[in-house]
């Protein structure tokens, strides 16, 4: 089977206009598959549509849709029609509070699970289940290393992660005798516009260290297939931190918040 035989004939790529959403997006439609692209800002997806289109001959269409709002999922559903999606890329989800979690309003840790958790669960359920209904296609959740451990300033962000980890696991099993291949993509830190943003606003300069995001989507679509996750830059039997474990949780959290410290003015 081609790529395009397993995920097409559309692909559906929620968080798409730019860094590893973008990244997906054009990879996905140079495997003849064609796009729906999501996100926010219609301009930057008109743009990437028409490049995307120009360079690959495949169909493109956007939705500007705001993914933390209560009725996401209804107009995804309604966007996407009835084009038969093989593959749903859940890409958007960083957090852009950057603060602890009583100094932000609880609406702003509302929108976060809901557009890490109930739009993400929802599309799972509409899309999975015409894969599962066809015998094949893929689902792919962009999660981040967060996803192992709570931490101060990630305490929201971290706990959606972990919902997504945990479900994206769950389906795998579900889905995986059925020919749907589910994919967890844990980052680290990634080269994207909301990243260095986020560097911005704290005054920090630019890692030299970054994952680019084009990298970032070669692999998750290169190992689609091997799910139920794979951990940027890392062999499959380096998954640590085992996850009973009360003491390697408490450190871990420690070494995560002595990292942060550094990022975010906490202290
Ligand atoms: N960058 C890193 O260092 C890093 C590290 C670990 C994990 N990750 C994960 O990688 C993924 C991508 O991260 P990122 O850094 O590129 O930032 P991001 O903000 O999660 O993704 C950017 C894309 O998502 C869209 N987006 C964000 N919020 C949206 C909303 N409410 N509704 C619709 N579209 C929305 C943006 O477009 P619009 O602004 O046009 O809406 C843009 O296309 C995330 O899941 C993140 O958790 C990133």
């Amino acid at each position: 089977m081609t790529f395009a035989d397993r995920y097409g004939p559309w692909a559906v790529i929620a968080g798409a206009s730019e860094g590893t959403g973008r990244a997906f997006a054009r990879q996905i439609a140079a495997q003849g598959v064609n796009c729906v692209l999501i996100a926010r800002r219609k301009e930057t997806l008109e743009v990437l549509a028409k490049q995307i289109q120009d360079e690959n001959g495949v169909k493109c269409v956007i939705a500007t849709i705001d993914l933390a709002a209560v009725d996401a999922f209804e107009h995804i559903r309604a966007a996407v029609g009835s084009r038969e999606v093989g593959l749903f890329v859940s890409n958007a989800g960083a957090d852009t509070t950057n603060t602890l979690f009583l100094e932000s309003p609880v609406d702003d840790w509302v929108d976060q699970v809901n557009r890490n958790v109930l739009t993400v669960m929802c599309c799972c359920h509409l899309f999975g289940g015409q894969m599962r209904s066809r015998g094949r296609g893929g689902i792919l959740l962009v999660g981040s290393g967060s996803c192992y451990g709570g931490a101060s300033f990630m305490a929201v962000y971290s706990g959606t992660k972990a919902f997504d980890l945990c479900f994206g696991e769950g389906l795998w099993a579900e889905l995986q005798p059925h020919g749907v291949d589910v994919l967890n993509l844990i980052l680290g830190r990634t080269d994207t516009p909301a990243f260095r943003n986020t560097l911005a606003r704290q005054g920090l300069p630019v890692p030299p260290d970054l994952a680019s995001p084009d990298e970032v989507a070669e692999v998750g679509l290169s190992r689609l297939q091997l799910g139920p996750v794979h951990n940027w830059g890392q062999e499959d039997d380096q998954a640590g931190f085992a996850p009973t474990s009360a003491a390697s949780r408490r450190a871990r959290i420690e070494a995560i918040d002595a990292a942060t410290v550094n990022i975010f003015s906490k202290r």
